[in-house]
């Protein structure tokens, strides 16, 4: 059965930061997008689809925003319970709020009880797609891969691995890491819509020994995404400093124990040098921008103008970042980077929320875009959701202006409908 899904449409067709960013998208005032068997048939001219599509279902969303289903390229489901914790800086917080928490989910119960949670507030919020960190227990990964596969959505997810500078209950071994990870691999990387992500932690909670098994493992199986954290504040620079006296800077403590590659995601991504810089864009590494965090715990601005050089992912970045929506995720972008005096485009800001970070966990061609024969993963915005937006709306000139309202001040009460795979997730 064909469904033919109807209202706005913006439909990218270029990097807004290679091309001056209105013109990277075209704007479908009445659009239409046709799904059949979990993906996009055809998309274009409302009449025209129709025209082409007679027998086919129709789900009429007047004037809302359909745009691709939001991808969050850098979260850790299990500190969905404990988001907005109050009063720590990075370390402090790992400490106080993070590992007490992570301990609890050696309990497969909880882990599925949290996983089901955070996938469902991630749907309320209009997004389908997330890559996870999970705990260092195996049951973990299991549990987020299910819940995913419950929902149809394509996940990513990895057992976060750390061998020191963790409480006895949260470490594993150089070894173990590497078993267990290798099972989880096999396990779940290709399942229907599952990605396994290998996952030290940061270089703090690894012993070289255990990058280095993981970076063995990571080369063993070179289709699979890496995901860590990189340069997030100033303190953990200089620990890192401490604990790997030998390497040029940060990035190198992944570099030499073969953490560095172009699926490899790199969070925060904050306090570089030249040379860490560099050897990102050169290797086609994926930072990935995690604005609300970085202002919740105090890390820093990040540095926008690396789009213009190299992939970047944005990212909740939950539960140091302090939203589940990536709409409030986009306002904090804007906001860290009118700090830095520049001026994000609202084309920008969608972009990376949807192909940006599908980009980051090279998944483009399958999702963050509505092109035909990618999956069906849609977010339909509201943009006139409360009284506050829709009055600032109705004086739009153009479609960019309509959305930054509901991107700056919107959250799931914008999230009129989600489909993933084609299902529509709430009642029309
Ligand atoms: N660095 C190492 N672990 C974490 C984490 O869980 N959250 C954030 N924001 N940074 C980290
Ligand atoms: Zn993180």
């Amino acid at each position: 059965m064909t469904t033919l899904i109807l209202g706005q449409l913006l439909r990218f067709h270029a990097d807004p930061f290679a091309v001056p960013p209105a013109e990277a998208a075209r704007h479908e005032r009445r659009g239409a997008v046709a799904v059949r068997d979990g993906r996009i048939l055809a998309v274009g001219d409302a009449d025209a689809i129709r025209a082409a599509h007679p027998e086919a279902a129709v789900e009429d969303h007047g004037d809302a925003l359909i745009l691709p289903g939001f991808v969050d390229a850098h979260m850790h489901y299990p500190q969905t319970a404990i988001v907005a914790s109050w009063g720590k800086r990075l370390i402090d917080w790992l400490n106080t709020y993070t590992f007490p928490e992570e301990a609890r989910f050696g309990d497969p119960g909880f882990a599925a009880e949290i996983a089901g949670r955070t996938l469902d507030l991630a749907l309320a919020h209009g997004t389908t797609s997330l890559c996870s960190f999970c705990t260092i227990h195996p049951g973990s990964v299991d549990a987020w891969f299910k819940a995913a596969a419950e929902r149809g959505m394509r996940v990513w997810g990895g057992k976060t691995c750390m061998d020191r500078n963790a409480p006895d209950d949260l470490r594993d071994t150089a070894r173990s890491a590497y078993d267990d990870s290798k099972r989880l691999l096999e396990r779940w990387h290709g399942q229907g819509r599952a990605g396994y992500v290998v996952t030290p932690r940061f270089s703090p909670t690894s012993t070289p020994d255990q990058l280095d098994a993981l970076g063995a493992l990571w080369g063993e199986h070179p289709d699979c995404l890496m995901q860590t954290h990189l340069s997030e504040q100033h303190d953990e620079v200089h620990w890192v400093k401490d604990l790997f006296p030998g390497a040029r800077d940060y990035l190198d403590t992944y570099e030499r124990h073969g953490l560095l590659g172009a699926r490899g995601l790199y969070g925060h991504a904050i306090h570089l040098q030249e040379r860490e810089r560099d050897r990102l864009a050169e290797v086609g590494a994926a930072a990935i921008h995690c604005p609300t965090s970085n202002t919740f715990i105090g890390s820093g601005l990040f540095d926008m103008g690396l789009a213009r050089r190299m992939t970047v992912g944005l990212a909740t970045d939950t539960g140091g970042g302090s939203s589940f929506s990536m709409l409030r995720t986009m306002a904090a972008a804007y906001e860290v980077a009118q700090l830095r005096s520049s001026a994000l485009h609202p084309a920008q800001l969608l972009w990376l929320a949807t192909e940006g970070s599908a980009r980051a966990l090279h998944a483009e061609g399958r999702i963050g875009t509505l092109e035909p024969g990618t999956e069906a993963d849609l977010a339909v915005l509201d943009l006139a959701s409360t009284p506050a937006i829709a009055q600032r709306a109705a004086r739009a000139g153009d479609v960019w202006e309509a959305a930054f309202p509901t991107i700056m001040m919107g959250d799931d009460r914008a999230v009129r409908q989600v489909y993933v795979a084609g299902w529509a997730l709430r009642p029309a």
